[in-house]
């Protein structure tokens, strides 16, 4: 099977770089989300996503236009699955709006769709416990800002179907991107490696380093290319707090958030995308 049209439910800094890269793709593309509010602030995300590309001589202008014009905006979901092969879930990383969410969406889909997580931490067996579509779903993680990072983690649920992971693996393929392969435990690889490191960089700054000087440490000795209180500012705070969350739950008591994470993600010291974290925005 081969994908033609993808459905990204949620709106998010995510969902909007899923929709901007598939339809980068040639695919046609429908991004859906339940407010308005949501989807306008999604087609400014893409759009000055495609003109740094432009601007880079990634793409040209036409290019760049024409990705725009395959996507649709829509509140409707029903609407947004229409004719589409691949619906790839970005909501809040919350298993409770996921099921409601994959109880509003199995009614709406044929029994070909292939139905995707971008959860960056939750197993994705249990993602999809609650449906009657898990032979073919499964975790396409993709990572932030995905217009330029090159990996997608690939992540089969116990039930997953190896035709749903090889159409899905040709899909990430075909937007450029090199598929990764991750076992199905909390945190699958990235997100079990990084949102350790950050929330150990918590624990540090309250021990009186500061943010600047570990971020620079880990930039200049060890080649990262931005140290984990920025990258902490880009994932945003609770993206960080709900994969160590997910993690204690499943692996152990080792991946405790950090008390000072829980205050800031309370404080809403979110990052970027509430204009402030450890940097402001
Ligand atoms: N769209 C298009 N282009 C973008 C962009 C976007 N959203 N964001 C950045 N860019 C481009 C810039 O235009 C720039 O282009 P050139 O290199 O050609 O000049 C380039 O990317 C670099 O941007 P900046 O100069 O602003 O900043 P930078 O040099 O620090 O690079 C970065 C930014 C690409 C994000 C880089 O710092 C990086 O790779 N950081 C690590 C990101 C990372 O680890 N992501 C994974 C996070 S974990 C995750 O996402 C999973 C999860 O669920 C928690």
């Amino acid at each position: 099977m081969r994908i033609k049209g993808v459905a990204v439910i949620g709106a998010g800094v995510m969902g909007s770089g899923i929709a901007q890269v598939s339809a980068s793709a040639d695919y046609l593309v429908t991004i859906q989300d339940v407010g308005e509010e949501a989807l306008k602030r999604s087609k400014s995300i893409i759009e000055s996503s495609l003109n740094k590309l432009v601007a880079r001589g990634k793409m040209s202008r036409e290019q760049a236009d024409s990705a725009l014009a395959r996507i649709e905006f829509t509140t409707g979901l029903e609407k947004a699955v229409h004719n589409k092969d691949l619906v790839i879930e970005a909501v809040f990383e919350n298993l409770a709006i996921k099921h409601e969410l994959f109880k509003k969406l199995e009614p709406l889909v044929g029994p070909d769709v292939i139905v995707a997580s971008n959860t960056s931490a939750l197993p994705i067996t249990e993602v999809f416990s609650a449906t009657g579509m898990a032979e073919r779903s499964l975790g396409l993680h993709f990572m932030n800002p995905v217009p330029v990072m090159r990996g997608v983690e690939m992540i089969r649920g116990q039930l997953t179907s190896e035709a749903t992971f090889e159409t899905a693996r040709q899909y990430v393929l075909s937007l450029g991107k090199e598929p990764i392969e991750a076992v199905d435990y909390a945190g699958f690889i990235v997100s079990r490696l990084l949102d350790v490191l950050m929330n150990e960089a918590v624990k540090m700054i309250q021990e009186g380093n500061r943010p600047e000087e570990i971020d620079k440490a880990m930039e200049l000795c060890a080649g990262h290319p931005m140290g984990p209180c920025r990258l902490l500012d880009l994932v945003g705070a609770e993206i960080a707090m709900h994969g160590m969350e997910t993690m204690e739950r499943d692996l152990g008591p080792g991946y405790k958030p950090h008390p000072m994470l829980r205050k800031r993600v309370l404080a809403g010291l979110l990052g970027k995308k509430s204009g402030r974290g450890f940097y402001t925005y």
